[in-house]
């Protein structure tokens, strides 16, 4: 069985492409609802929620556990990986290695929860992988609240998306990277901003075929989907076809339930 968490919606996305690709694994998702943004919280805070709800996602039998959330992994994969160590664990981070690779201007920007975008472990990637370019980092607060409630069409987040957006683009940015497992379920908002003079960059098929890499027995299941959330877990599902998900309804073994960590 495969674990996949974040604070909401926004892992749904990785979900999706791990559920693409291993059409037989049994699936496990929880949305830490009550608990979201994860964004604007402290490391220690994030932390606790990331052991808390993993831990019940390996209590629960699962043999890998995806930490959907890139504000998660920045701040506690380190730690949830130290308290299981047999455990294969996946994280999501932001995708500065593609981004820089791909860039013909050497402009790249990330998109990102306050908590990522100001973190050491964003820092270092940016180190490691994009010495040569320019990385200009946004952290976009509320966005992640925003696909949260569903309303993606509204005409006043259009016009703050492309104030953030104009000034990257005009600075020559020609790669964005989606730092955040939420702003997947934005690209039908940005990609009109963005025209064709940049490429929006998300790693949620690289993350699937990391699970595929290391699922091995894991993925040998009925193909079954479980949704837990901490709170509200009927908009956890409901969710599912308002993000164009309805394919993974077919999947799932019950309602979607709630529970209390
Ligand atoms: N989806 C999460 C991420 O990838 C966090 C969003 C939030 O809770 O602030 O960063």
């Amino acid at each position: 069985m495969i674990g996949v968490f974040d604070s909401g919606l926004g892992g749904l996305s990785v979900l999706a492409a791990i559920a693409r690709e291993l059409p037989t694994a049994d699936l496990i998702y929880c949305a830490d609802t009550a608990h979201l943004p994860y964004g604007d919280k402290e490391d220690h805070y994030i932390r606790s929620r990331v052991l808390r709800i993993g831990g019940r996602l390996v209590d629960a039998g699962c043999g890998v556990i995806v930490v959907a959330c890139n504000t998660a992994t920045v701040a506690a994969v380190a730690a949830f990986r130290e308290h299981f160590p047999e455990l294969a664990v996946v994280g999501v981070e932001p995708g500065v290695k593609p981004a820089a690779a791909l860039t013909r201007s050497g402009r790249i920007a990330v998109l990102a929860t306050e908590s990522t975008a100001r973190s050491e472990r964003l820092a270092d990637l940016i180190r490691q992988h994009a010495r040569s370019v320019q990385v200009h980092v946004e952290a976009c607060p509320g966005w992640a609240t925003r696909v949260e409630t569903l309303r993606l069409d509204d005409p006043h987040f259009a016009a703050e998306a492309r104030q953030h957006l104009t000034p990257l683009l005009d600075s020559g940015v020609d790669q964005i990277v989606l730092g955040c497992t939420h702003y997947t379920f934005l690209a039908p908002v940005l990609q009109p901003i963005i025209d064709r003079r940049a490429a929006l960059v998300d790693v949620a098929d690289a993350v699937a075929r990391q699970c595929v890499r290391l699922a091995g027995a894991e993925a040998l299941g009925d193909g079954g989907l479980t949704l837990l959330a901490t709170a509200h877990p009927e908009r956890l599902q409901a969710a599912l076809p308002a993000l164009g998900l309805g394919w993974l309804c077919h999947r799932l073994r019950s309602a979607a339930r709630l529970i209390v960590a």
